[in-house]
């Protein structure tokens, strides 16, 4: 894993090269080396790091809020030779590029990332609008949007074009596994990765099962979650997994207080951070994942599982996404927010 090494550099990035362009760039290689036991070039910190899943060349389809995210962890680890990240229109490709640039160079600024680290993200990751490229990788995370008509033609065009070892995983949050493998031709060679958000910082991944994956196939993709530095689990294939199952009932719960004015927004919050020790309360929490998102899940789930009381709609959460008003990426959902940082709440 990257060591950390202290060290003042000024750094900027270029649009087309994707290099980062440093002052005392010979002064930080000598510190690397010294630190790293190594001369601090990239091919030397590269075979440092190893892949227990085997895994040379990946794939990253989508580069939205979790997909960009998701491409750089594994980008920066340095354990593959190639990291395709693929958007089907160059604006999303743009934007993603961006994102992982912003994100890095605030990784390396707060010292949570080595500058040679970043680097070597940087350099291995291939940018493409062109799904051709994606036919030889070993393995293949899709992060799109979570529409069940698109993740069907994606993954029956990835089914013809990759190689028949690839192995393909989906990021989705709330759709079933097992009906997205069905698409792919290789229902063996299927299985889910679920990534928090922000992808950079949260350390869980949640390694998803269906009843035809192949034991080999998973045991892969858990070695490969711990090789990007993250901490697996393993789960079936049921609604929300773990964390979803948990968490997203209990924001439906906060929101359904807020419907019945049991307590201001902010008291919620507040007593979730302060009495249970959660970083976010969970009316901050479903700000920041996005309220469309939020509603997304739990109407899907209402709707396949309209016996299960856990799984409820609230009526401000209706409102506020019919208002357009999602949280943190349109700057106001129950809160005011200004970028990443939250505002007051909204009256
Ligand atoms: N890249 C780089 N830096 C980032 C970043 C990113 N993607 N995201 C945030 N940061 C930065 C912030 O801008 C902030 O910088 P600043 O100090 O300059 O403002 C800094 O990281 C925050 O760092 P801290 O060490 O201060 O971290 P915190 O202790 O504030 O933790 C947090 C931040 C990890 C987001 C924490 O608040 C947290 O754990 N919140 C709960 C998140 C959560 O529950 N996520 C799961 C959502 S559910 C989900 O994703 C599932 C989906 O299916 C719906």
């Amino acid at each position: 894993m990257p060591h950390k090494i202290k060290t003042t550099v000024t750094f900027t990035f270029t649009t087309d090269s994707q290099q980062l362009i440093m002052t005392s760039l010979a002064t930080f290689r000598k510190m690397a080396a010294k630190s790293m036991g190594t001369v601090g070039s990239q091919q030397q910190i590269r075979g440092f790091l190893s892949s227990s899943s085997g895994f040379d060349t990946i794939g990253v389809v989508g580069l939205g809020l979790m997909g960009h995210g998701i491409c750089q962890v594994a980008a920066a680890t340095g354990v593959h030779s190639n990291v395709v990240a693929f958007e089907k229109e160059q604006r999303f490709l743009d934007s993603g590029k961006d994102r992982i640039k912003k994100s890095i160079e605030k990784l390396v600024l707060k010292d949570r990332m080595t500058v040679e680290m970043a680097d070597i993200a940087l350099n291995s990751i291939t940018w493409t609008t062109d799904m051709d490229a994606l036919k030889d990788t070993d393995f293949i995370v899709e992060a799109v949007i979570e529409n069940l008509d698109l993740k069907r033609d994606l993954y029956s065009s990835l089914g013809e074009i990759c190689k028949p070892e690839t192995i393909f995983a989906s990021n989705t949050s709330s759709l079933s596994i097992t009906e997205m493998s069905a698409f792919s031709g290789r229902e063996d060679k299927f299985v889910g990765v679920h990534f928090f958000n922000p992808v950079q910082l949260m350390k869980l991944v949640e390694v998803i099962r269906t009843e035809k994956t192949d034991p080999a196939v998973f045991e892969k993709v858990y070695n490969w979650v711990e090789d990007i530095g993250k901490v697996p689990v393993r789960c079936g294939d049921t609604p929300g997994f773990i964390v979803n199952r948990l968490l997203v009932p209990s924001m439906m719960q906060a929101l359904a207080m807020v419907d019945r004015k049991d307590a201001t927004v902010k008291d919620i919050d507040i007593s979730m951070q302060l009495g249970a020790g959660h970083p976010m309360g969970p009316v901050h929490l479903a700000d920041y994942v996005g309220l469309d998102t939020c509603l997304f899940i739990v109407e899907g789930w209402v709707e396949k599982y309209p016996n299960e009381p856990a799984f409820i709609i609230p009526e401000c959460l209706k409102e506020k996404v019919a208002a357009g008003d999602l949280g943190r990426k349109t700057g106001k959902g129950f809160y005011h927010w200004d970028g990443d940082k939250r505002g007051i709440p909204v009256a």
